[in-house]
This record gives structure tokens, C-alpha cells and sequence, in this order.
């Protein structure tokens, strides 16, 4: 049975140093700190209580959370994952206080990653007050490392209800609504979170941050520039532990009724119509 996916929720990093990745969530990248306890740290991104997280620990054990609908739904999910040979946890109720969501399951998938399906998402009260004025919109995509894509791309298509919308080469951009990728599965001999979308409200932001990031010695490691597949433009940034940020804006909507999925070169135009080169190596190679 499919695993109806609405949305990606949230992403729990885990960082050696959580004062200065606090500072990067919310001084650089303009997030709205929250919940905040010795070791974890939570912010927001949009009208939801919490949308990403940093706590002490090895930062390749990342976290990432998708919505589901509703607990019978998620009931239905572990019977499948556990169908398919998966270890599935259910989540503790102060795990649950954490994510500000009502219930979730967390497991591995075939490549390692830690995957989490969750109901009932806290929203806030209160409008998202952002740290500084970065223009963002909320948390839109993640990509997701992959030592195998076809083999996830089955599992996301297959036994979850994402579409593919384009291919970069064996590189995958998964959508699970009419946004044209929620998931991009970035091919590497490792598993986890390889990059995290906010959306800004215009290219003015973009061109923007790149003014503040250069000045705040930042790594920019791609653009601002287009790309040809979602059509957004963005810009791509180094975070604290190597974790990749990106803003974009004007990602496009697909028509599932017309739309037909597209196979681009494994080149740097297909990742941007303006001529920027990525300084990401899983983009390169
Ligand atoms: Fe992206």
C-alpha cells in the first residue's frame, strides 16, 4: 500500500559544536530560534512551531521528517516499512515534544538514512518572526545523498507516492505535490541530508544574501543562478559540518495532468542556465 507523503516537515542536524551552529541558523541563515534546551536547539522557517533542529552530536546522523496524514496512516506506513524488512520506532512522547508533532515513526532506509514519517504538526500562534530579513518563506526541499538512486527512487516513487519530475543524469527531483521537488537524491557513496531548501519571497533576496554571505565569508559553493529543470533561482551556501543550504525562488508547478518528466545531461548547464559552475562535488563528478 503507498505511503501518502503531503509534505516535507522538518530536518534534525547534529552538530560538534552547537553554539556555533545556533549562530549559523540564526544570525546567517535568518531562522527564527524557538525551543531551546541544553543540548537541541530548534527554529522556524514558516507557520509551523519547528522546522529544523541542531542537537550535539555526529553530524552524519541527520534527520529528516515528512508529514504524513493522519495515525492510521502512519500505522499503515510502519506495517509496510516492517513488511519490507525495516526496523521501525515509534516515537517516544518527549521524542514527539521535540518535533512538535502528535506521533511519528522514525527507520533506516535501505541506504542508512534515518527517515522519520510524522502527524499532527504543531503550528504556532504567533507569525514566524525571522532573525534577520532574509525573505524567506518557509523550508521547501531537501536532497538527500544516495548510494544507489534507482534503488530510492523505487522506494520514493514505488512504496511512497513521490513523482519524478526530472532526471540530471542518474540524479533524480522528486516531487510529492504540484511544487516541481520536494526530493532531489544527490548520487554519493553515503546517505543523509545533502542539502536544505528555504524558499526567499524574490530574486532581490537572493542577490541579497549573496551580498551577505560573501561579506560574512560564508562558502558559496553554487551561484545565484537558474536551473533549467524547476526553473528557481538560487544561490547554494556551506553551513556549519559541511551541510549545504540553499535559498530559492520561482520553483515551478507541475500540471499532473500534462506534465512529463525530462532527462537532462549529467552537465553544468543542466544545473544552471546562467553559466554558474557548482562548487559541490557530488555535482561535478
Ligand atoms: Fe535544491
Amino acid at each position: 500500500m503507498t505511503i501518502h507523503i503531503k509534505d516535507v516537515a522538518y530536518t534534525r542536524l547534529k552538530t560538534s559544536d552547537l553554539g556555533a551552529a545556533t549562530d549559523f541558523a540564526s544570525r546567517i541563515l535568518g531562522l527564527q530560534p524557538v525551543e531551546r534546551t541544553v543540548r537541541c536547539h530548534g527554529f522556524r522557517s514558516n507557520e509551523r512551531a519547528m522546522t529544523l533542529s541542531y542537537e550535539e552530536g555526529n553530524p552524519g546522523e541527520n534527520i529528516v521528517g515528512f508529514e504524513l496524514g493522519d495515525e492510521d496512516e502512519l500505522d499503515r506506513a510502519a506495517a509496510t516499512l516492517e513488511a519490507m524488512g525495516h526496523v521501525v520506532r515509534r516515537g517516544s512522547r518527549e521524542q514527539c515534544e521535540q518535533r512538535c508533532v502528535r506521533d511519528f515513526i522514525g527507520f533506516r532506509d535501505a541506504g542508512g538514512a534515518q527517515i522519520e514519517f510524522a502527524v499532527g504538526l504543531e503550528v504556532s500562534g504567533n507569525r514566524v518572526f525571522y532573525s534577520r530579513d532574509a525573505g524567506i518563506t518557509g523550508f521547501s526541499h531537501v536532497g538527500l545523498f544516495s548510494n544507489d538512486p534507482i534503488r530510492d527512487e523505487h522506494f520514493w516513487t514505488q512504496v511512497c507516492n513521490a513523482r519524478v519530475s526530472d532526471r540530471v543524469g542518474e540524479l533524480p527531483l522528486l516531487r510529492i505535490s504540484q511544487i516541481h521537488h520536494s526530493i532531489a537524491l544527490i548520487p554519493a557513496p553515503r546517505s543523509g541530508v545533502q542539502h536544505i531548501n528555504h524558499q526567499v519571497q524574490s530574486i532581490d533576496d537572493v542577490q541579497r544574501s549573496f551580498a551577505l554571505l560573501r561579506k560574512q565569508n560564508v562558502p558559496i559553493v553554487f551561484g545565484p543562478g537558474r536551473h533549467p529543470t524547476s526553473g528557481a533561482r538560487f544561490i547554494y551556501f556551506e553551513g556549519p559540518d559541511g551541510m549545504v543550504f540553499e535559498y530559492s525562488v520561482g520553483v515551478n508547478e507541475v500540471d499532473e495532468e500534462t506534465y512529463r518528466e525530462r532527462q537532462f545531461g549529467f552537465e553544468p548547464t543542466s544545473f544552471c542556465m546562467w553559466g554558474a559552475k557548482p562548487a559541490i562535488k557530488e555535482l561535478t563528478s
